[in-house]
């Protein structure tokens, strides 16, 4: 493998240390931005006067060249300790003593952290659709799905009822979080640490700024030192894409527990299940489960990239070096799940039926029925108390609070009425919650324009 540093160097590397020490199987992913970034620079050096423009255009050129030859499959990415080296040695054995000065007031230091904050950009914006796209899925299936009844649950037992639409919106408000992260976050790192060299700044009088401006950065990083040792921008993308995950897995669990036969709220297409290899009734929620366990994965790239900085002295160390691998497979396992689930709930069918069947057993309306005693005058903790002893004698009977006779009601408090029926219907239950971020089919459907509204501007 040929060395570019190799001038202080008598002998060669060990073949088990070049090995170790190689980035190439995995930076290789950013050979465009790598090339890119050096374009800019080198166009920079022209215009600052530090190298002459026929140099330069042969550079510009020749990187060009480079990269139309990647793309098209000609050129094979290899022998080279990491993409700066490989890019920077293949323009030298094209063009000559030119490509010796592309390296001209840089280092890999600020190389390697520029041409790592394009590809995030770029990861950040492709992210980003993807969550509005899931977003839209969620909302176009709430929007039909306003009046599909369904238990809510605390502790995992039926609660109060709620709507099939208040339900998915919930999930939509979380990934329309994640997606406001993003944009913060495309902000925060939307800063150009080119120029910064090995990590003190240079000697040669380059602008920055026009480097940046080149390469689509708002701004440029103001402490050199800071610019090549700084990783943060990594934590960040594994806290966000771990957090985004975190979402998807709790989505799967409930995914995998409605697709069980003791819930049979919904039927998963075949296209997004398997079945078992012994038991030939199954069908199983497989994407659901990976979604869930890769989650994990996600979560130990944010530790390994916590622990890699933990007592890291500055500046530059190779340490960083494993941040690559980290982001590529957060990446890779991010928008994969996001995009299957996408896929995978679009094309599941719910049992609005069994939902309903389900919304309406296990005292869902007793909130609704101690409110109704509260409305006629009685004090909430008598009335909760009243209804707490109501629904033991249902237990007790195995009926439904709306399946007793008014006289019998009337034993527990003599404040019911006739009315009291429709004041716990399923439909009155959760149509009465319609305060803003409530239940009623008309809050969600005000939450669902809003949300629509508001990824656009994401
Ligand atoms: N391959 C290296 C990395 O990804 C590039 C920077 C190398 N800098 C150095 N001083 N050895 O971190």
């Amino acid at each position: 493998m040929e060395k570019l540093w190799n001038g202080r160097f008598s002998s060669e590397t060990d073949k088990l240390a070049d090995i170790f020490n190689s980035s190439l199987p995995v930076d290789k992913k950013m050979y465009r931005q790598d090339i890119t970034a050096s374009i800019a620079h080198a166009s920079m050096l022209v215009k600052c006067d530090i190298i002459p423009k026929e140099e330069g255009d042969k550079i510009i050129n020749g990187l060009k060249d480079i990269l139309q030859d990647i793309d098209k499959g000609i050129l094979k990415i290899d022998n080279a300790e990491d993409i700066h080296m490989f890019v920077e040695s293949e323009l030298t054995r094209r063009i000559g003593e030119a490509g010796k000065k592309l390296h001209t007031a840089r280092s890999r230091n600020d190389q390697v952290v520029t041409d790592f904050k394009m590809y995030i950009k770029d990861s950040i914006l492709e992210i980003k659709r993807e969550l509005k796209s899931f977003i839209n899925t969620l909302l176009s299936i709430s929007s039909k799905n306003l009046y599909t009844y369904m238990p809510g649950f605390t502790h995992l037992q039926k609660a109060q009822p709620i709507t099939l639409a208040f339900h998915l919106c919930a999930y939509a408000e979380m990934f329309y979080r994640d997606l406001m992260r993003y944009d913060c976050f495309y902000k925060q790192i939307n800063v150009c640490p080119l120029g910064s060299g090995a990590l003190a700044g240079t000697t040669y009088p380059i602008d920055r700024r026009y480097t940046a401006s080149l390469l689509g950065f708002a701004d440029i990083t103001m402490n050199a030192m800071d610019a090549v040792s700084d990783r943060d921008y990594v934590c960040e993308y594994l806290f966000n894409a771990s957090m985004v995950m975190m979402h998807l897995s709790r989505f799967s669990e409930e995914i995998i527990m409605w697709a069980s036969d003791e819930y049979k709220f919904i039927e998963l297409s075949d296209s997004f299940s398997t079945g078992s290899s012994i038991m030939p009734q199954k069908k199983n929620p497989d994407m659901a489960e990976l979604v869930r366990g890769k989650t994990s994965r996600v979560y130990g790239n944010l530790m390994a990239m916590l622990a890699i900085l933990k007592g890291l002295p500055l500046a530059y160390n190779k340490d960083l070096q494993e941040d690559k691998d980290l982001v590529f497979q957060t990446e890779s396992v991010l928008l994969q799940s996001l995009t299957i689930f996408n896929k995978m709930l679009q094309k599941t069918v719910f049992n609005k039926k069994n939902m309903k069947k389900s919304a309406m057993n296990g005292y869902t309306n007793a909130t609704d029925f101690a409110d109704y005693l509260t409305k006629k005058g009685l004090p909430f903790r008598e009335a909760h108390n009243i209804t707490g002893k109501l629904v033991s004698y249902c237990v007790n009977r195995r009926k439904p609070i709306e399946k007793l006779p008014l006289n019998i009601l009337k034993e527990f408090s003599n404040v019911i009425e006739e009315d009291i029926y429709s004041n716990i219907s399923l439909k009155s239950v959760v149509g009465k919650r319609d305060v803003d971020g409530g239940t009623a089919p008309s809050a969600v459907k005000k939450s669902i324009s809003r949300l629509k509204k508001a990824i656009i501007k994401c």
